[in-house]
């Protein structure tokens, strides 16, 4: 019999997580290219619940990128590209062992498709990782975090064409060779099944030219499949120590009430949120999705190889996503993924994110229960519209209390057997938000003094969870 376990292992990774195109900013320093997170312009007054970047019209986008009068403020994050140094020295403090953050695809490649990577850019993150690796931090890095060079799209409609597989593939290789010695936990493509919220960020794909939208998405996730099982096989080759994961959001959905039609509607909608880690874990396409896609009218073109490659190359970890839940009520919602309905049982932050902590109890349980493969978790965190004090302190005790019972959940998960093996929270600084491009949706323990349009001093600070997280990391999550 295994032995009774009493919290998180002792050699259990804790830090936080970030990505490069909301925080680095020099969107064109040392030869980087603009990528299609980097038209997502700041809207004023804008409607926080919804997220207005996430179906693109060629358009719209043709008006964005003509338009000069906007603010970018993802070309600009918090300068992390330049300031990395006083950054990493701030989470060296909270004794971070971990620190998730992901490589920018257009400093490698700027437009995607060249024959050669870019030297500068390589040697950019050669210096960031030496860095961590002299504090003691062990780095997690995300192969593609949204943001995909804007000439793929432009010239191939993202990721919808298959193209995207060969050239993304390219490019993975180039930073696994290069940094085999220095990084040993890769996660391929950020939140894989997030495609209802995140579809042109994370796919690219303009939605007014193509036939059948909801097909061009399937599609395109297809490619991603293919293209990652291709990079676990080459990665695998270049080292054998490496640790390669997948990654998903989860936001499970609850049924509103024991009525056997919300039960069942749940039961199918979060199937199809398993669908990603099914053909990703067990290596094919679950038959509760071919039906789906058939009611759906959606045909896959699946070429011959593709199905083996990923049967071959399944991931050694499942790296999840955690902020909120959402319940589903037979009368109102469907299958479309975007449809759902709030709990009344929960507070929401001002973004319409309900606070869930036992949600993410029952996440990695059921992960786990469903895989048995080790878990990350690669983000959790609270967005809030904090208040720096004229004596440069900010009380966030809200963040605190969201972390804090998170956390609790969590440990409770690995008391019941759930194998994890690191706790990332969003993020350990403020950043540029991802939905809504603000810096005023902030998750940090330290405070970075800039407003929504870029001005301020820039000026870090530490909030008040910045010394309640680097106890709960000291005592490997003992002192919550
Ligand atoms: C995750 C993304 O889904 O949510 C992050 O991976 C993102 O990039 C995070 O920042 C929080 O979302 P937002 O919109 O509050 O930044």
């Amino acid at each position: 019999m295994r032995e009774y376990v009493k919290g998180f292992p002792k050699d259990f990774l804790w830090g936080g997580a970030v990505a490069a195109n909301q925080c680095e900013g020099a969107f064109d320093a040392d030869g980087k290219g603009l990528s299609i997170q980097d038209f997502h312009p700041y809207t004023k007054n804008l409607d926080r619940t919804k997220l207005d970047f996430n179906h693109m019209t060629k358009e719209y986008l043709e008006a964005l990128m003509s338009d000069e009068s906007l603010y970018f403020p993802k070309r600009y994050g918090v300068d992390f590209y330049h300031r990395y140094k006083e950054y990493l020295a701030l989470l060296a403090e909270m004794n971070f062992s971990t620190f998730r953050l992901s490589i920018a695809w257009t400093r490698i490649f700027p437009n995607g498709d060249e024959a050669e990577p870019n030297e500068a850019g390589l040697k950019y993150y050669d210096d960031v990782f030496d860095e961590m690796k002299r504090l003691n931090i062990e780095p997690i890095v995300t192969i593609n975090h949204y943001d995909l060079p804007i000439n793929l799209t432009l010239k191939h409609n993202g990721w919808y064409d298959r193209k995207c597989i060969d050239l993304f593939t390219k490019y993975a290789d180039v930073v696994l060779k290069r940094y085999k010695d220095k990084v040993k936990y890769w996660i391929i493509i950020n939140q894989i099944n997030l495609i209802q919220y995140e579809c042109f960020g994370s796919l690219g794909i303009l939605s007014d030219t193509v036939e059948n939208y909801k097909q061009a998405q399937f599609q395109a996730i297809h490619h991603q499949f293919v293209a990652s099982a291709q990079v676990i096989e080459n990665a695998r080759a270049i080292n054998e120590n490496f640790r390669i994961g997948t990654m998903i959001a989860d936001s499970t959905m609850y049924p509103f009430s024991c009525k056997p039609e919300d039960v069942t509607l749940t039961l199918k909608r979060n199937r199809m949120q398993y669908f990603f880690t099914d053909v990703q874990f067990r290596g094919e396409y679950p038959m509760y999705a071919i039906q789906h896609f058939k009611q759906e009218g959606i045909h896959l073109n699946i070429e011959p190889g593709d199905e083996q490659v990923i049967k071959r190359n399944s991931p050694d970890f499942l790296c999840i996503s955690y902020y909120y839940s959402y319940c589903l009520d037979a009368s109102k919602n469907t299958m479309d993924p975007a449809s759902t309905t709030k709990n009344p049982y929960l507070k929401a932050n001002e973004w319409g994110w309900a606070i869930n902590p036992m949600g993410m109890y029952s996440t990695v349980s059921q992960y786990w229960d469903r895989y048995q493969v080790p878990i990350m978790i690669g983000e959790n965190g609270f967005g809030y519209q904090d208040v720096l004090e004229n004596d440069g302190s900010v009380h966030d005790d809200y963040r605190i209390d969201y972390l804090r019972e998170h956390i609790k959940a969590l440990k409770q998960a690995v008391c019941d057997g759930v194998e994890l093996f690191a706790y990332c929270s969003w993020t350990p600084f403020d950043i540029i938000s991802a939905g809504t491009a603000e810096i005023s949706k902030r998750y940090g323990y330290i405070y970075v003094d800039l407003d929504d349009m870029g001005q301020g001093s820039g000026k870090l600070y530490k909030k008040d969870s910045f010394a309640w997280y680097k106890k709960v990391i000291e005592s490997n999550g003992e002192i919550l």
